[in-house]
């Protein structure tokens, strides 16, 4: 969010953390790192001047398999109140390359790239990732990484 700042001041867009003082997940730091601020940036690219986008992170604990442990996950939301992504390409937006318009994604020199990385470090991490969106209000991508690893 410190390297973005600048970024979502020059469009008026105010960034919000939302999480606990202190949250610790085993993890890869950069791959970490690489994960949310694609978020980020696509949230911040893809919001017009005077909105907001916001980061929320708290634990949850997730059903287990077959009833056994209910294993802890940390739940990473990335929301903006941007222009939404129509349903008809949401399954895609995943895909390498995928841009919705290119238009859209011309203005802010994307290669439809992004989100396949996430969710490829997403992946390694064993985690999860999904999206909600509407058009001309906003979206919100949802990450649950395991906060510990058996190995
Ligand atoms: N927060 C968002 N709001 C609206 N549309 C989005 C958002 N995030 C992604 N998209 C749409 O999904 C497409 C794919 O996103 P992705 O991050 O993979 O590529 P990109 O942003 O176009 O390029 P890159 O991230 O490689 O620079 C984008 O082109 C954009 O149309
Ligand atoms: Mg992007």
């Amino acid at each position: 969010m410190e390297f973005l700042g600048p970024e979502a001041a020059k469009k008026e867009i105010s960034l919000e953390l939302d999480a606990p003082e202190e949250l610790f997940i085993e993890a890869d730091e950069d791959r970490l790192g690489q994960i949310t601020l694609n978020l980020l940036q696509n949230g911040i690219s893809y919001t017009p001047e005077g909105g907001r986008v916001r980061v929320k992170a708290v634990i949850v604990e997730t059903a287990g398999e077959e009833g056994g442990d209910a294993p802890e996950h940390v739940r990473i939301t990335v929301s903006d109140t941007g222009i939404g992504i129509p349903k008809k390409d949401l399954p895609r937006i995943f895909e390498r390359f995928y841009r919705v318009d290119k238009a859209r994604s011309r203005s802010s020199g994307g290669t439809g790239l992004g989100l396949s990385i996430v969710k490829h470090l997403v992946e390694l991490h064993h985690g999860t990732i999904r999206v909600e969106s509407t058009v001309g209000v906003g979206s919100t991508f949802v990450i649950e990484l395991p906060l510990i690893h058996d190995y």
